[in-house]
């Protein structure tokens, strides 16, 4: 799929106040500073759309971004950052939760997963409770370009083997770097996929 246009919405704090659900929608998920908002640019070659940070906890809101006129895809808040107060993750627990759970044109749920790292508790929780909710995810595995093909896979398989323990079937995963555009192809191939069925 080309992406011929890329252009932001809106970013919002509440749920109700999102763009009317009339399009196809795909949310970013994962921790803070996989890099959800640098995939999102590398996949519509617009290094400035998501706004990025090497500093955990940038993206605060909900952001929408509306491709080819088409459908939207959606940067969300980061989960698991050390440094942000309880009360503040507890607010984002909830907000987003309550967004995945009741957006009725949510195709599909994007779950960035660092390539460099071994399951992590967060992680592996975070598609549990996606399982039990019946919203379907993809696991996108990030950051390739970060370390060795054979460490990365090995990580991959690993997160599968974790995700046994509740699911059936594990389901499919895509390997990423936003540095390379590795994987960016095959997961735009997906989407358009899902759009067109
Ligand atoms: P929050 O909005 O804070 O939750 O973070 P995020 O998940 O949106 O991460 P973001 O895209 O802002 O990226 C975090 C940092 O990782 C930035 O310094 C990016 O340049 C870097 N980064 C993201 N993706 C890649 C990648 O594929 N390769 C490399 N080398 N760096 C990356
Ligand atoms: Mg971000």
């Amino acid at each position: 799929m080309i992406v011929k246009t890329a252009t932001f919405i809106s970013s919002n704090t509440k749920v109700d106040k999102l763009p009317a659900a009339n399009l196809p929608e795909y949310a970013f998920i994962g921790r803070s500073n996989v890099g959800k908002s640098s995939l999102i640019n590398a996949l519509t070659g617009n290094r400035h759309l998501a706004k990025t940070s090497q500093t955990p906890g940038k993206t605060q809101l909900i952001n929408h971004f509306l491709i080819n006129g088409a459908w939207y895809l959606v940067d969300l808040p980061g989960y698991g950052f050390a440094k942000a107060s309880k009360s503040s993750r507890a607010v984002w627990e909830k907000f987003i939760r309550r967004y995945l759970s009741i957006r009725e044109n949510l195709q599909c749920v994007f779950v960035l997963i660092d390539s460099r790292h071994e399951p992590q508790q967060n992680d592996l929780d975070f598609c549990r409770w996606l399982g039990e909710k019946g919203i379907s995810f993809l696991l996108v595995f990030t950051k390739a370009d970060k370390s060795s093909l054979a460490k990365a896979n090995s990580n991959v398989r690993k997160f599968h083997q974790a995700l046994l323990q509740w699911f059936e079937e594990t389901p499919p995963h895509f390997l990423t770097s936003a540095e390379s555009r590795l994987g960016c192809e095959q997961l735009l191939t997906a989407i358009d996929e899902i759009n067109s069925n």
